[in-house]
Protein backbone atom coordinates (compact mmCIF):
# COMPACT_ATOMS: atom_id res chain seq x y z
CA UNK A 1 0.00 0.00 0.00
CA UNK A 2 1.18 3.20 -1.21
CA UNK A 3 0.35 6.66 0.79
CA UNK A 4 -1.14 9.28 -0.99
CA UNK A 5 -0.53 12.69 0.24
CA UNK A 6 -2.22 14.85 -2.10
CA UNK A 7 -5.84 13.77 -3.43
CA UNK A 8 -7.38 15.77 -6.09
CA UNK A 9 -10.91 15.03 -7.58
CA UNK A 10 -10.40 16.66 -11.12
CA UNK A 11 -14.25 16.35 -11.90
CA UNK A 12 -15.29 18.42 -8.78
CA UNK A 13 -11.75 20.76 -8.73
CA UNK A 14 -11.28 19.20 -5.05
CA UNK A 15 -8.19 19.37 -2.89
CA UNK A 16 -7.28 17.48 0.09
CA UNK A 17 -3.86 17.04 1.79
CA UNK A 18 -3.08 14.44 4.17
CA UNK A 19 -1.95 16.35 7.34
CA UNK A 20 1.35 15.71 8.20
CA UNK A 21 1.74 17.50 11.28
CA UNK A 22 -0.34 14.71 12.76
CA UNK A 23 1.49 11.63 11.67
CA UNK A 24 2.09 9.08 12.59
CA UNK A 25 -0.69 8.76 15.00
CA UNK A 26 -3.39 10.33 12.99
CA UNK A 27 -4.13 10.58 9.16
CA UNK A 28 -6.20 13.22 8.58
CA UNK A 29 -7.28 15.05 5.47
CA UNK A 30 -8.10 18.55 4.88
CA UNK A 31 -9.35 20.17 2.29
CA UNK A 32 -7.43 23.17 0.42
CA UNK A 33 -10.01 25.56 -1.38
CA UNK A 34 -8.06 28.13 -1.69
CA UNK A 35 -4.52 29.70 -2.74
CA UNK A 36 -4.86 31.15 1.03
CA UNK A 37 -5.25 27.58 2.18
CA UNK A 38 -2.14 26.00 0.39
CA UNK A 39 -0.17 28.83 1.13
CA UNK A 40 -0.92 28.06 5.10
CA UNK A 41 -0.59 24.35 4.50
CA UNK A 42 2.93 25.21 2.85
CA UNK A 43 4.03 27.56 5.67
CA UNK A 44 3.15 24.81 8.56
CA UNK A 45 4.24 22.20 7.29
CA UNK A 46 0.90 20.20 7.05
CA UNK A 47 2.34 19.21 3.50
CA UNK A 48 6.21 19.60 3.04
CA UNK A 49 9.09 18.38 0.59
CA UNK A 50 9.70 19.74 -2.09
CA UNK A 51 7.78 17.76 -5.24
CA UNK A 52 4.44 18.25 -2.95
CA UNK A 53 5.13 21.65 -2.07
CA UNK A 54 5.13 22.62 -6.15
CA UNK A 55 2.01 20.38 -6.81
CA UNK A 56 -0.67 21.55 -3.68
CA UNK A 57 0.65 25.06 -4.65
CA UNK A 58 -0.41 24.43 -8.28
CA UNK A 59 -3.79 22.47 -7.38
CA UNK A 60 -4.96 24.87 -4.90
CA UNK A 61 -4.64 27.75 -8.38
CA UNK A 62 -6.64 24.63 -9.90
CA UNK A 63 -9.91 24.62 -7.46
CA UNK A 64 -10.04 28.58 -7.85
CA UNK A 65 -10.25 27.96 -11.53
CA UNK A 66 -12.62 25.48 -11.23
CA UNK A 67 -14.84 27.86 -9.52
CA UNK A 68 -13.86 31.55 -10.39
CA UNK A 69 -15.60 32.62 -13.39
CA UNK A 70 -12.87 34.75 -15.55
CA UNK A 71 -14.01 37.69 -17.73
CA UNK A 72 -10.98 38.28 -20.41
CA UNK A 73 -7.53 36.31 -20.64
CA UNK A 74 -5.61 38.91 -18.40
CA UNK A 75 -7.68 38.94 -15.45
CA UNK A 76 -6.94 35.21 -16.04
CA UNK A 77 -3.32 35.44 -16.34
CA UNK A 78 -2.89 38.26 -13.38
CA UNK A 79 -4.35 35.60 -10.87
CA UNK A 80 -2.32 32.48 -12.28
CA UNK A 81 0.66 34.51 -12.11
CA UNK A 82 0.13 36.32 -8.83
CA UNK A 83 -1.16 33.34 -7.30
CA UNK A 84 2.00 31.54 -8.59
CA UNK A 85 4.05 34.56 -6.89
CA UNK A 86 2.20 34.43 -3.77
CA UNK A 87 3.05 30.64 -3.39
CA UNK A 88 6.73 31.18 -3.44
CA UNK A 89 7.17 33.59 -0.47
CA UNK A 90 5.83 30.65 1.65
CA UNK A 91 9.41 29.03 1.85
CA UNK A 92 11.80 30.31 -0.06
CA UNK A 93 14.49 27.45 -0.34
CA UNK A 94 12.45 24.55 -2.61
CA UNK A 95 12.90 26.01 -6.49
CA UNK A 96 10.28 23.31 -7.74
CA UNK A 97 7.39 25.72 -7.16
CA UNK A 98 9.33 28.84 -8.59
CA UNK A 99 9.80 26.37 -12.12
CA UNK A 100 5.80 25.75 -11.55
CA UNK A 101 5.45 29.43 -11.56
CA UNK A 102 7.47 30.18 -14.74
CA UNK A 103 6.14 27.12 -16.49
CA UNK A 104 2.37 28.20 -16.22
CA UNK A 105 3.66 31.77 -16.95
CA UNK A 106 4.71 30.28 -20.56
CA UNK A 107 1.61 28.10 -21.01
CA UNK A 108 -0.77 31.45 -19.97
CA UNK A 109 1.08 33.64 -22.18
CA UNK A 110 0.74 30.96 -25.02
CA UNK A 111 -2.63 30.78 -24.23
CA UNK A 112 -3.18 34.65 -24.16
CA UNK A 113 -1.81 34.78 -27.47
CA UNK A 114 -3.86 32.14 -29.14
CA UNK A 115 -7.27 31.83 -27.53
CA UNK A 116 -9.94 34.32 -27.44
CA UNK A 117 -12.08 32.66 -25.31
CA UNK A 118 -10.88 33.13 -21.22
CA UNK A 119 -13.42 30.03 -20.51
CA UNK A 120 -11.79 27.95 -22.83
CA UNK A 121 -7.87 29.15 -21.51
CA UNK A 122 -9.27 27.99 -18.14
CA UNK A 123 -9.83 24.29 -18.65
CA UNK A 124 -6.82 23.59 -20.92
CA UNK A 125 -4.74 25.40 -17.78
CA UNK A 126 -7.19 23.53 -14.86
CA UNK A 127 -5.88 20.37 -17.07
CA UNK A 128 -2.41 21.28 -17.99
CA UNK A 129 -2.01 21.73 -13.67
CA UNK A 130 -3.76 18.97 -12.73
CA UNK A 131 -1.34 16.50 -15.26
CA UNK A 132 0.97 17.26 -12.72
CA UNK A 133 0.31 14.83 -10.47
CA UNK A 134 0.74 12.05 -12.89
CA UNK A 135 3.88 13.62 -14.38
CA UNK A 136 5.61 13.67 -10.97
CA UNK A 137 4.18 9.88 -10.47
CA UNK A 138 6.11 8.89 -14.08
CA UNK A 139 9.00 11.25 -12.89
CA UNK A 140 9.64 9.66 -9.77
CA UNK A 141 9.45 6.47 -11.14
CA UNK A 142 12.37 6.98 -13.85
CA UNK A 143 14.29 8.66 -10.73
CA UNK A 144 14.02 5.05 -8.73
CA UNK A 145 14.37 3.11 -11.78
CA UNK A 146 17.86 5.00 -12.51
CA UNK A 147 19.34 5.11 -9.11
CA UNK A 148 18.82 1.60 -8.32
CA UNK A 149 20.86 0.49 -11.46
CA UNK A 150 23.11 2.80 -11.29
CA UNK A 151 23.82 1.67 -7.92
CA UNK A 152 23.60 -1.84 -8.37
CA UNK A 153 25.88 -1.58 -11.41
CA UNK A 154 28.52 0.07 -9.04
CA UNK A 155 28.18 -2.45 -6.04
CA UNK A 156 28.87 -6.14 -7.09
CA UNK A 157 28.59 -7.27 -2.62
CA UNK A 158 25.14 -8.91 -3.12
CA UNK A 159 22.22 -6.93 -1.81
CA UNK A 160 22.49 -3.28 -0.67
CA UNK A 161 21.96 -1.19 2.81
CA UNK A 162 20.75 2.52 2.29
CA UNK A 163 21.32 5.21 4.36
CA UNK A 164 18.72 7.93 3.57
CA UNK A 165 17.54 11.48 5.75
CA UNK A 166 14.47 13.24 5.71
CA UNK A 167 11.65 12.42 4.12
CA UNK A 168 11.26 11.83 0.30
CA UNK A 169 8.75 9.26 -0.03
CA UNK A 170 5.22 9.48 -1.56
CA UNK A 171 4.50 12.35 1.58
CA UNK A 172 6.88 14.35 -0.38
CA UNK A 173 5.62 13.89 -3.65
CA UNK A 174 2.40 12.81 -5.31
CA UNK A 175 3.73 9.33 -5.12
CA UNK A 176 6.72 6.90 -5.25
CA UNK A 177 8.95 9.49 -4.05
CA UNK A 178 12.36 11.21 -4.69
CA UNK A 179 15.34 9.08 -2.95
CA UNK A 180 12.71 6.93 -1.35
CA UNK A 181 11.97 6.06 -4.93
CA UNK A 182 15.23 4.67 -5.12
CA UNK A 183 14.77 2.85 -2.28
CA UNK A 184 11.31 1.00 -3.30
CA UNK A 185 12.89 0.23 -6.59
CA UNK A 186 16.02 -1.56 -5.27
CA UNK A 187 12.61 -3.40 -2.84
CA UNK A 188 10.95 -4.15 -6.32
CA UNK A 189 14.28 -5.77 -7.23
CA UNK A 190 14.73 -7.93 -4.17
CA UNK A 191 17.79 -6.36 -3.85
CA UNK A 192 17.32 -4.30 -0.99
CA UNK A 193 18.69 -5.84 2.22
CA UNK A 194 17.76 -2.91 4.49
CA UNK A 195 17.19 1.19 4.78
CA UNK A 196 18.36 2.96 7.95
CA UNK A 197 16.69 6.35 8.20
CA UNK A 198 17.92 9.26 9.94
CA UNK A 199 14.78 10.73 12.87
CA UNK A 200 16.02 14.09 10.84
CA UNK A 201 15.68 16.44 14.08
CA UNK A 202 14.58 19.24 14.70
CA UNK A 203 11.14 18.31 12.83
CA UNK A 204 11.64 14.53 12.46
CA UNK A 205 10.43 13.69 9.19
CA UNK A 206 12.58 10.64 9.19
CA UNK A 207 10.77 9.48 12.37
CA UNK A 208 7.91 10.71 12.30
CA UNK A 209 7.20 10.31 8.13
CA UNK A 210 10.05 7.90 6.47
CA UNK A 211 9.76 5.16 9.32
CA UNK A 212 5.79 5.39 8.97
CA UNK A 213 6.05 5.03 5.07
CA UNK A 214 8.91 2.02 5.18
CA UNK A 215 6.54 0.33 8.17
CA UNK A 216 3.31 0.85 5.95
CA UNK A 217 5.12 -0.19 2.87
CA UNK A 218 6.90 -3.17 4.07
CA UNK A 219 10.27 -2.23 3.16
CA UNK A 220 12.80 -3.34 5.63
CA UNK A 221 13.85 -0.26 7.50
CA UNK A 222 15.90 0.55 10.76
CA UNK A 223 15.56 3.95 12.38
CA UNK A 224 18.77 6.03 14.24
CA UNK A 225 19.05 10.07 15.57
CA UNK A 226 21.04 11.84 13.56
CA UNK A 227 23.75 11.57 15.92
CA UNK A 228 24.27 7.76 15.00
CA UNK A 229 25.22 8.21 11.13
CA UNK A 230 28.79 8.06 11.65
CA UNK A 231 29.28 5.03 13.86
CA UNK A 232 26.56 3.84 11.89
CA UNK A 233 29.07 3.85 8.67
CA UNK A 234 32.27 2.70 10.60
CA UNK A 235 30.04 -0.26 12.60
CA UNK A 236 27.83 -1.38 10.20
CA UNK A 237 27.42 -1.63 6.37
CA UNK A 238 26.19 1.13 4.22
CA UNK A 239 26.53 0.67 0.91
CA UNK A 240 25.49 4.39 -0.11
CA UNK A 241 23.73 7.61 0.87
CA UNK A 242 20.76 8.39 -0.84
CA UNK A 243 19.03 11.94 -0.11
CA UNK A 244 16.67 14.40 -1.67
CA UNK A 245 17.26 17.82 -2.53
CA UNK A 246 15.30 21.15 -2.55
CA UNK A 247 17.43 23.09 -4.80
CA UNK A 248 20.95 21.86 -7.22
CA UNK A 249 22.15 24.72 -8.78
CA UNK A 250 24.46 24.80 -11.88
CA UNK A 251 27.65 23.09 -10.13
CA UNK A 252 25.86 20.52 -8.41
CA UNK A 253 26.03 22.08 -4.91
CA UNK A 254 22.39 21.00 -3.25
CA UNK A 255 20.19 22.41 -0.66
CA UNK A 256 18.54 19.99 1.16
CA UNK A 257 17.13 19.11 4.93
CA UNK A 258 19.51 20.16 7.61
CA UNK A 259 22.00 17.14 8.53
CA UNK A 260 22.71 16.54 4.87
CA UNK A 261 25.90 17.70 4.22
CA UNK A 262 26.86 16.30 7.74
CA UNK A 263 26.34 13.05 6.26
CA UNK A 264 27.88 13.34 2.58
CA UNK A 265 31.44 14.53 4.93
CA UNK A 266 31.01 11.39 6.88
CA UNK A 267 30.03 9.50 3.77
CA UNK A 268 33.07 10.98 2.18
CA UNK A 269 35.70 10.01 4.87
CA UNK A 270 34.25 6.30 5.01
CA UNK A 271 34.63 6.06 1.24
CA UNK A 272 30.25 5.30 1.10
CA UNK A 273 29.36 6.76 -2.50
CA UNK A 274 26.68 9.88 -1.85
CA UNK A 275 23.69 10.45 -3.98
CA UNK A 276 21.54 13.13 -4.50
CA UNK A 277 17.48 11.99 -6.00
CA UNK A 278 15.50 15.12 -7.60
CA UNK A 279 13.40 15.44 -10.79
CA UNK A 280 14.70 18.23 -13.05
CA UNK A 281 12.14 21.10 -11.58
CA UNK A 282 14.65 20.97 -8.39
CA UNK A 283 17.88 21.88 -10.53
CA UNK A 284 17.84 25.30 -11.02
CA UNK A 285 20.37 26.69 -13.43
CA UNK A 286 20.14 30.27 -12.82
CA UNK A 287 22.27 29.73 -9.69
CA UNK A 288 25.77 28.96 -10.40
CA UNK A 289 26.83 27.85 -6.77
CA UNK A 290 25.38 27.07 -3.43
CA UNK A 291 26.52 29.99 -1.82
CA UNK A 292 23.74 32.16 -3.65
CA UNK A 293 21.13 29.80 -1.89
CA UNK A 294 18.46 31.18 0.27
CA UNK A 295 18.31 29.05 3.45
CA UNK A 296 14.97 28.90 5.06
CA UNK A 297 15.21 29.76 8.75
CA UNK A 298 11.99 28.18 10.95
CA UNK A 299 10.70 29.58 14.16
CA UNK A 300 12.95 28.22 17.66
CA UNK A 301 9.86 26.18 18.79
CA UNK A 302 10.56 23.43 16.71
CA UNK A 303 13.61 23.09 18.41
CA UNK A 304 13.15 23.90 21.90
CA UNK A 305 9.64 22.03 22.50
CA UNK A 306 8.87 17.94 21.24
CA UNK A 307 5.11 17.39 20.85
CA UNK A 308 3.68 20.46 22.99
CA UNK A 309 6.54 19.60 25.46
CA UNK A 310 9.04 22.22 26.77
CA UNK A 311 12.22 19.84 26.13
CA UNK A 312 15.26 23.17 26.32
CA UNK A 313 15.25 26.17 28.95
CA UNK A 314 13.26 29.22 28.09
CA UNK A 315 15.65 31.96 27.35
CA UNK A 316 18.00 29.85 25.28
CA UNK A 317 19.28 31.17 21.71
CA UNK A 318 18.63 29.09 18.90
CA UNK A 319 19.37 28.70 15.18
CA UNK A 320 17.45 26.71 13.12
CA UNK A 321 17.93 26.55 9.54
CA UNK A 322 15.75 24.55 8.12
CA UNK A 323 18.06 23.08 4.92
CA UNK A 324 22.00 23.28 4.82
CA UNK A 325 24.48 23.53 1.66
CA UNK A 326 26.35 19.82 0.68
CA UNK A 327 29.67 21.25 -1.76
CA UNK A 328 28.87 19.41 -5.20
CA UNK A 329 32.30 18.05 -4.58
CA UNK A 330 30.87 15.87 -1.92
CA UNK A 331 28.07 14.09 -3.95
CA UNK A 332 30.14 11.32 -5.47
CA UNK A 333 27.81 8.69 -6.36
CA UNK A 334 25.68 10.88 -8.72
CA UNK A 335 22.95 13.50 -9.01
CA UNK A 336 19.81 10.67 -9.71
CA UNK A 337 17.47 12.45 -12.34
CA UNK A 338 15.08 11.07 -14.57
CA UNK A 339 17.02 11.56 -17.43
CA UNK A 340 20.05 9.53 -16.13
CA UNK A 341 22.69 9.59 -13.13
CA UNK A 342 24.97 12.65 -13.42
CA UNK A 343 28.15 13.90 -11.91
CA UNK A 344 27.83 17.52 -10.44
CA UNK A 345 30.72 18.80 -13.60
CA UNK A 346 28.16 16.45 -16.10
CA UNK A 347 24.90 18.41 -14.79
CA UNK A 348 25.71 21.39 -16.56
CA UNK A 349 25.42 19.43 -20.41
CA UNK A 350 21.54 18.90 -19.15
CA UNK A 351 21.13 22.42 -19.40
CA UNK A 352 18.45 22.56 -22.32
O1 LIG B 1 11.37 20.93 5.30
P1 LIG B 1 10.89 19.85 4.39
O2 LIG B 1 10.30 18.69 5.09
O3 LIG B 1 9.99 20.38 3.29
O4 LIG B 1 12.22 19.34 3.69
C1 LIG B 1 12.15 18.29 2.77
C2 LIG B 1 13.46 17.89 2.23
O5 LIG B 1 14.50 18.46 2.55
C3 LIG B 1 13.46 16.81 1.20
O6 LIG B 1 14.63 16.06 1.27
C4 LIG B 1 13.36 17.44 -0.18
O7 LIG B 1 12.33 18.39 -0.24
C5 LIG B 1 13.13 16.42 -1.23
S1 LIG B 1 11.50 15.69 -1.14
C6 LIG B 1 11.38 14.65 -2.45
Amino acid sequence: MSLQSIVFDKEEGKLSILNQLLLPDVSLYEEINTVQDAWDAIKNMKTRGAPAIAIVGALSIAVELKKRNFLSLSELSSFVNESFSYLQSARPTAVNITEAAKRFSEITQGLVERIKDPKKACDILYKNLYEMLQEDISTNTSIGRNGAEHILTQYSGGDVTILTHCNTGSLACAGYGTALGVIRSLQEKGRLKQVYCTETRPYNQGSRLTAYELVTEGIPGTLICDSMAACLMKERHVSAVVVGADRVVANGDTANKIGTYQLAVVARYHGIPFYIAAPFTTIDFSISSGSEIVIEERKKEEMICFAGKRIAPEGINCWNPAFDVTPGELITGGIITERGVFTPTELINQKK
